[in-house]
């Protein structure tokens, strides 16, 4: 697949200074795609930048916004207008985990802001740019957690249960409109974000993959399938989640995530 003629110039990839962000823009890269990387933290933004311009020949604009402010949107607005975004990756992503009444309640708004609002934001804005041009792309970026009770992650496991069944009930609705819709449901992976979240992951069955692995996945899957998991056990895993009820699947859940979590937190 040409990505480029089926997408257009530009692919905007929000969380791309990092882990699994950072990683989908480098496989488009590779892929031809020109990019527009978003994050709050202008060094690790560069950094990222430099990286990839360094692989690939591609265009990298980088825009420093906090999503989570009404400015760093408008400010994402702003200066996209001038590119031809074709693709959307809305990855950035925050994650709280411990008992749920013990949690910070802030700390929760946020999650649900950055990962469900922000998400939904962004699709709306730049699905008024892709329509008229009858093209275009949307990786959403859900969790194996929105396919299945995940007892300690409450709040995270909503939100990313909302990202599965909003690019599934988008899929077919814009598919006639030239828009491809992919949900990306990866399993556990090594990034920033769990590599200091006080759950010990070697407790569990959980094998962490590369994010370079996922980012295969997800890139190669856009355009043909709408859920892509990456990973031979998450695969498992995602397709035990439909045949378990949910009861079940939160007691099992909890008990294994009792041995993995920090004792602190429960
Ligand atoms: N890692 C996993 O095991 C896993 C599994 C399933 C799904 N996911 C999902 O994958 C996505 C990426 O996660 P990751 O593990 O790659 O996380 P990560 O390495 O922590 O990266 C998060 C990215 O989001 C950016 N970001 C965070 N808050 C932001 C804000 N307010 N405004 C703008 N950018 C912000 C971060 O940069 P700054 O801090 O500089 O802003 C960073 O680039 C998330 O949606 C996550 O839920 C991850």
């Amino acid at each position: 697949m040409n990505y480029k003629e089926k997408y257009g110039e530009y692919a905007l990839i929000t969380g791309g200074s990092s882990g699994i962000g950072k990683a989908i823009a480098n496989e488009l890269a590779s892929k031809c795609l020109n990019l527009i990387l978003v994050a709050r933290r202008e060094e690790e933004l560069q950094q990222a930048a430099k990286e990839i311009k360094a692989r690939h020949p591609v265009d990298v604009v980088c825009i420093s916004a906090d999503l989570l402010t009404d400015e760093g949107m408008q400010k994402v607005k702003d200066e996209t207008e001038k590119h031809r975004v074709g693709l959307l990756v809305p990855a950035a992503g925050l994650e709280v985990n411990g008992t749920f009444e013990k949690n910070n309640l802030e700390k929760e708004l946020r999650v649900i802001k950055l990962n469900v609002t922000v998400t939904m934001e962004l699709t709306h804005y730049f699905l008024q740019k892709m329509v008229p041009r009858k093209k275009g792309g949307i990786l959403l970026i859900a969790s194996l957690s929105g396919h299945m009770p995940n007892p300690y992650f409450a709040n995270y496991a909503g939100t990313k249960a909302y990202v599965l069944n909003f690019g599934a009930s988008l899929y077919a609705e814009l598919q006639p409109k030239g828009i491809d819709v992919t949900v990306l449901s990866p399993g556990l992976t090594n990034t920033p974000m769990t590599a200091d979240n006080g759950i010990d992951w070697l407790k569990t069955p959980m094998q962490a993959l590369p994010p370079e692995v996922v980012a295969q996945t997800a890139v190669y899957a856009l355009g043909k399938k709408l859920i892509a998991i990456p990973g031979f056990k998450n695969k498992m895993i995602g397709a035990m989640a439909k045949h378990t009820p949910f009861q079940m699947a939160s007691k099992m859940g909890k008990k294994m995530m009792d041995k993995a979590i920090n004792p602190n937190k429960i």
